[in-house]
């Protein structure tokens, strides 16, 4: 008789536009025939998934839309996001079973995946997996670059970062204080608050959504304006923010999750102070600068292994509630990198 395999898998449903809903995906029971083997001639490999990643442009994978930089998701196919998983069975010379990847894989318990530009082999394990996804994945990497490459830092410079206590924001914050600046995070909570000032040494931290003027806050909190804008949410912080830069200030625009779900987004009414301000505004995305993936791994491991960085990580336990954990994402549940545990090495 043929053998066949259990696999959970977390399915998207189709397309939306509003904001993402825990009914948009369902947990389905799917079945691998022929056990579990990486198959002859398909160059790919056969994965058990270990960590999977709840990230906010995820989102944007479930529009209907050709024109982004990434392909939508596919109706009535798993979600696909980035994970850490360990090989089973291979049809690559190059990955063998045991081996541990980062990369693209699906939300499900097994996976057939190929090379893509952003998997790697995880060679070191004395750091958790789970930061694979975080600290030392994407969302670090997007920190390193974003910071580095796009806000030109000097000592002294008076940083905000928005959506501060996040996989991203947390660590943009941390890098900047070890860069000799001045940082201020915005964040969803008082908890949140509190852990960006007395555990991760941000300077100052606020509630934005207890401050009925943001313009006033961000006066409150840089007097002499600001320096550095790294802009993770849009929006009105990003409005509020142009009123308030300094003279040949600079903002990252990194992402926009205040606008994710909007069919009608939001208009920037400030923008005239770029030119008043000779402020440089600048998109990115973190996969154009892959070649600066292991100067960033190399050195924010000894950050973090000489207790330089603190990583903060929001788990949950089984695929069955991955969904909630991605929805959560966009009403501030998560603090720090949001990850779902699905199963252990
Ligand atoms: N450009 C790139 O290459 C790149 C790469 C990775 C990520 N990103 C972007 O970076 C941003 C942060 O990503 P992340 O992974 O670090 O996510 P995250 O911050 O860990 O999670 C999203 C956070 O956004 C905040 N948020 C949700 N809805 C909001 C709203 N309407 N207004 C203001 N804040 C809201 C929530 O925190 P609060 O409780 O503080 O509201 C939530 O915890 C996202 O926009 C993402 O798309 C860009």
């Amino acid at each position: 008789m043929e053998q066949q395999v259990e696999n959970r898998q977390v399915i998207f449903k189709g397309f939306i536009e509003r904001a993402p809903r825990e009914t948009d995906m369902e947990l389905k029971v799917g079945r691998i025939s022929g056990g579990l083997k990486a198959p002859a001639g398909s160059g790919a490999f056969l994965v058990k998934n270990l960590y999977l990643s709840c990230d906010p442009y995820m989102r944007g994978r479930m529009r209907d839309s050709r024109t982004s930089y990434i392909p939508p998701f596919v109706p009535g196919q798993p979600i696909e996001g980035f994970g850490v998983s360990k090989v089973i069975d291979s049809d690559d010379p190059d990955f063998k079973p045991g081996d541990i990847v980062a990369g693209f894989t699906g939300w499900e318990e097994y996976s057939l995946i190929r090379k893509t530009n952003q998997l790697r082999k995880i060679e070191q394990h004395d750091v958790p997996l789970s930061y694979h996804l975080g600290l030392l994945g994407m969302p670090g990497f997007t920190a390193y670059v974003g910071f580095h490459e796009i806000c030109s830092p000097k000592k002294g410079d008076t940083v905000l970062v928005s959506a501060a206590s996040g996989a991203v924001g947390h660590l943009v914050g941390q890098l900047a204080k070890l860069h000799g600046c001045y940082v201020v995070g915005s964040a969803g909570s008082s908890q949140k608050v509190d852990l960006l000032k007395n555990k991760l040494g941000f300077d100052e931290a606020f509630v934005y959504k207890e401050e009925p003027d943001l313009d006033a806050a961000l006066k409150r909190y840089f007097p002499q304006g600001i320096d550095i804008y790294f802009d993770n949410v849009g929006g009105d912080m990003l409005d509020a923010a142009l009123l308030n830069m300094r003279v040949s200030g600079r903002i990252a625009v990194c992402g926009m999750v205040s606008q994710h779900s909007q069919t009608d987004p939001q208009g920037i009414h400030n923008l005239f102070n770029m030119i008043t301000k000779r402020i440089r505004m600048q998109g990115f995305l973190q996969s154009d600068y892959l070649h600066l993936f292991p100067l960033f791994f190399n050195q924010v491991t000894e950050y973090y292994k000489q207790g330089k960085i603190t990583y903060m990580e929001d788990t949950v336990r089984g695929l069955e509630h991955a969904s909630a954990a991605f929805v959560g994402l966009f009403s501030g549940r998560n603090v720090g990198k949001q990850v779902i545990h699905v199963a252990s090495p």
